[in-house]
């Protein structure tokens, strides 16, 4: 058996050369530029949706990228009804949670939770796990097939927009399993036909991680040490992915799939600075 310093070097070698593959030249995708415009008017259309009374729920509101989003979701106060899914019910001190619901559900018996989908508006998918921690078969069962699921139940539920977050890189096509269950999924979830919905991939994600992951720690030295320009066409911290996933929000969509490439989530996410409502 390896020793737990043989596996950290393992998971730090794993997730650079992860990280390395993810180095590509950007996908053609929609840029962000044409419509970079509308951004001048956020705060109007952060009121304008406010007054819209929308619900919201969030699946993966426990990680990194979630518990981001929820806090910015209640900064913003722009929904009237938030409701966290998961597997867990999460415990929160601040003042500000009181309001939040929360639906624990059985991911491996989804549709006797029919109900814990009912009624929202709008749907973000945080979910994930990696191979490591789950093992390829657990892998694609979270990213591939409760998110579709997810999905699924969420469009029968009445939802109109969807949010997913994959990875830059997706790609059903894709020899690494990772960036083909991406793909997969983010095109599985366009055949349900939302009203609205939004693909994003950000690069790596940069965010102080409250588990230790020693490969990602070294992932993110690596990033935090290269020159600004090129960290930030393979990188995003978390809080601008969020902000972005938010400004598209509030924003009306155009009746096509929208996919927010690693670029267009830095533009969008810095679009505004002043966020408070
Ligand atoms: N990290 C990166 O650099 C990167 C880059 C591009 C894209 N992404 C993608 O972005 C997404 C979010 O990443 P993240 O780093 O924010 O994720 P994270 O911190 O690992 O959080 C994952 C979330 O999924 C939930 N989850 C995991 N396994 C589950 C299971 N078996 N059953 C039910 N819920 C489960 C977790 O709930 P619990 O708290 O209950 O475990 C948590 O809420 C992922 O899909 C990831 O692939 C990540
Ligand atoms: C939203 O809620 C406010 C306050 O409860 C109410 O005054 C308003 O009419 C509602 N708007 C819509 C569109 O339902
Ligand atoms: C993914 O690729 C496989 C093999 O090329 C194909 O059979 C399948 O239909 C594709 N799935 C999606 C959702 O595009």
């Amino acid at each position: 058996m390896p020793g737990p310093a043989a596996l950290s070097a393992a998971a730090a070698v794993a997730a650079l050369v992860a990280a390395l593959l993810l180095l590509r030249p950007e996908d053609a995708g929609p840029g962000s530029g044409s419509r970079m415009a509308e951004t001048e008017a956020l705060p109007k259309l952060r009121e304008d949706f406010r007054m819209q009374n929308k619900s919201v729920f969030i699946l993966g509101a426990s990680g990194e990228t979630g518990r981001v989003l929820l806090k910015e979701i209640l900064e913003q106060s722009l929904f009237s009804k938030v409701t966290l899914i998961g597997r867990r019910k999460l415990t929160f001190d601040e003042d500000a949670y009181k309001n939040v619901n929360q639906e624990v559900v059985d991911f491996e018996k989804l549709e006797d939770y029919a109900s814990a989908f009912e009624g929202h508006d709008v749907g973000f998918c945080c979910l994930g796990t990696t191979r490591s921690k789950a093992g390829a078969e657990g892998f694609v069962r979270v990213d591939r097939d409760y998110v579709l699921k997810s999905a699924e139940l969420a469009k029968a539920g009445g939802c109109k927009h969807f949010n997913l977050l994959s990875s830059k890189g997706a790609d059903n096509s894709s020899n690494f399993l990772y960036l083909q269950v991406k793909g997969e999924v983010e095109a599985r979830v366009e055949e349900l036909k939302f009203d609205r919905y939004s693909i994003f991939r950000p690069g790596v994600l940069l965010c102080d991680r409250q588990e230790s992951r020693p490969g990602e720690w070294l992932v993110r030295k690596f990033f935090g040490s290269l020159p600004e320009s090129w960290a930030s066409r393979h990188s995003v911290p978390v809080v601008t992915v969020v902000r972005a996933m938010l400004n598209n929000a509030v924003r009306p969509g155009d009746g096509t799939t929208e996919l927010l490439d690693n670029k267009a989530i830095h533009d969008l996410g810095k679009a505004d600075g002043s966020l408070k409502p």
